[in-house]
């Protein structure tokens, strides 16, 4: 039999997702495995008919591969693949859900706001966005609700700067979540699960060159400075794990996903999100907690395959 590699789509973080996919068929390729790779397009649907994978391994970013979609046409097609069932991707995918569903179960998790579009513009932006700043205070830091790859995201110092960072949120979503910023250190935990229960990986420690860790800075070789394991005391260390293997646990997620939370002076964890389908190319966190952890990212790759085909 073969794998497929599910890659591209037509989301914004389409170019990540692609180099995603070429990472993950490499790294299977080189642990023996028979991979296909594909887009997603009208072809798909009667190709893993005629021909179906043993599994599915889904790198789409944002859109139809996070939000549940990709997911619910593998269940129809009854294909089994590595990650989250559509219902659990749905409440993860969105932002605001996702905070409120941890924040249930014990989690920190900034306060926020959350904003549609044509609200915004009902109510009159500029009263809203002062209540907002007196609510919340400064700095703020401003994302779409469904987003990722902090494409349309800032940070907000001063009032004035808060309705620009509004628009560009806009341009990437039709909803913001405007939060409270926590500072502190980044960070960023995966967890996997080959079928014993959710295990976290070292966490990785971002410190980004010009303090934003944005799409460039994301995606471009030696533009970010990681840690792993992060620089923090080894009960810090537990903490975030921790936080990460809750978020996973309590949002019903399965085999992968990567927590990015704050970790502020006194040592304490701010869950932001969550990342159903994590990215994987050479920049990407969760393959370099993989290897941090000593282990081969190619044969866990066919692991998480294996026990998905199972
Ligand atoms: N949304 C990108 C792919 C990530 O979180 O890694
Ligand atoms: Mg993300």
């Amino acid at each position: 039999g073969h794998v497929l590699v599910l890659a591209g789509g037509l989301s914004y973080e389409r170019e990540v997702s692609l180099r995603s996919g070429r990472r993950v068929s490499e790294v299977l390729r080189a642990a023996g495995v028979d991979v296909e790779t594909r887009d997603t397009d009208a072809g798909l649907v009667p190709s893993v008919l005629a021909d179906p994978p043993d599994a599915v391994f889904v790198t789409l970013h944002g859109g139809s591969g996070e939000d549940g979609a990709i997911r619910s046409v593998l269940e129809l097609l009854e294909l089994p693949y590595v990650g989250a069932g559509p219902d659990a991707c749905r409440v993860a995918f969105d932002k605001p859900t996702a905070k409120s569903v941890v924040r249930s179960v014990g989690l920190r998790t900034p306060d926020s706001v959350t904003l549609p579009k044509e609200t915004f513009h009902d109510l009159g932006a500029s009263a809203v966005l002062t209540r907002i700043v007196e609510r919340l205070g400064l700095p703020l830091f401003v994302k779409p609700a469904r987003g990722g790859s902090a494409l349309g995201a800032s940070m907000v110092r001063t009032a004035e700067d808060l309705p620009a960072s509004m628009v560009g949120c806009f341009a990437y979503g039709d909803t913001a979540l405007i939060e409270r910023y926590i500072d502190g250190v980044e960070v960023s935990v995966s967890v996997v699960d080959l079928g014993d229960g959710p295990i976290a990986l070292p966490p990785v420690e971002i410190v980004a060159d010009g303090g934003a860790y944005d799409y460039a800075a994301r995606y471009t070789a030696g533009r970010t400075e990681f840690f792993a394991p992060a620089r923090l005391s080894p009960e810090t260390i537990a903490a975030c794990e921790a936080t990460a293997v809750i978020a996973h646990t309590a949002l019903g997620l399965r085999d992968i996903s990567r927590t990015d939370l704050i970790v502020d002076a006194s040592g304490e964890c701010h869950f932001l999100e969550v990342n159903v389908a994590p990215g994987m190319t050479e920049t990407s966190l969760f393959p370099m907690a993989v290897e941090s952890a000593g282990r081969d990212f190619g044969s866990l790759c066919r692991g998480l395959l294996t026990v998905a085909a199972n």
